[in-house]
């Protein structure tokens, strides 16, 4: 598999004929992800769940709905973004997906990432934070931006958020989740004008931005 000379849409089929783990077996479609092949933002959740595995489509759902509501709030619609998953076939009974399944699986986000290159990724859950930012608790990490250097991925502004999913029915966590949505526009603002000054320096933040 040279992945690494592949578009989007060649990514996408590779996926849709994909065997590399055993969540091939109980897959109705593959969910590789969908949205603006250039965005500026990425959405990374965990894997499809029952109707995103009927659908082929991620976060249509529950949780996609109130996904779809909170992009509402900062004037986005889910084409204005891509949004995908760190699994793309639905794990049996919505269980979590297991550490070999996430690497099996790893190479096709990762060259999601490098072709839609983001400005911005926002991890939904603690899942799909943990494979970029590892060792954080969500309770603690949520809301705050972090530039990471990632091997294949280059310097990444990561942004993890609760899940849809677990937000959705939990009001504390519900008001957690709408509070750090509204900072995004403001912290792609600012990872632009960085940006620009980025030309000449080079310092990588291990700390919350903030
Ligand atoms: N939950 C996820 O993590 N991803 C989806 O696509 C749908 C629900
Ligand atoms: Fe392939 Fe990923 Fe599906 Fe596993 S979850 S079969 S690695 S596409």
């Amino acid at each position: 598999m040279e992945l690494s000379q592949k578009s989007l849409e060649e990514v996408h089929e590779i996926i849709s004929e994909c065997k590399r783990c055993t969540l091939s077996e109980g897959r109705t479609k593959t969910v590789p992800g969908s949205g603006d092949a250039k965005a500026a933002i990425l959405f990374i959740g965990e894997g499809p769940g029952k109707n995103e595995d009927l659908q082929g489509l991620p976060f249509v759902g529950a949780a996609g709905q109130f996904l779809t509501e909170l992009l509402g709030t900062i004037g986005l619609s889910r084409e204005d973004v891509f949004i995908a998953n760190v699994v793309k076939c639905r794990p049996p009974g919505n269980r979590d997906p297991l550490p070999e399944e996430v690497n099996a699986c790893f190479p096709y986000l990762e060259r999601q990432v490098q072709l839609i290159d983001p400005l911005l990724i926002v991890t939904l859950g603690r899942h799909s934070m943990n494979r970029f930012i590892p060792g954080k608790q969500i309770s603690a990490a949520h809301g705050k931006a972090f530039r990471r250097e990632i091997e294949g991925l280059g310097k990444r502004v990561f942004f993890p958020i609760y899940h849809p999913a677990a937000a959705l029915y939990r009001p504390q966590l519900k008001d957690e989740i709408i509070a750090d949505f509204v900072k995004v526009p403001a912290l792609l603002n600012k990872i632009e004008a960085e940006q620009d000054k980025e030309q000449t320096t080079v310092e990588i933040e291990q700390k919350a931005m903030f």
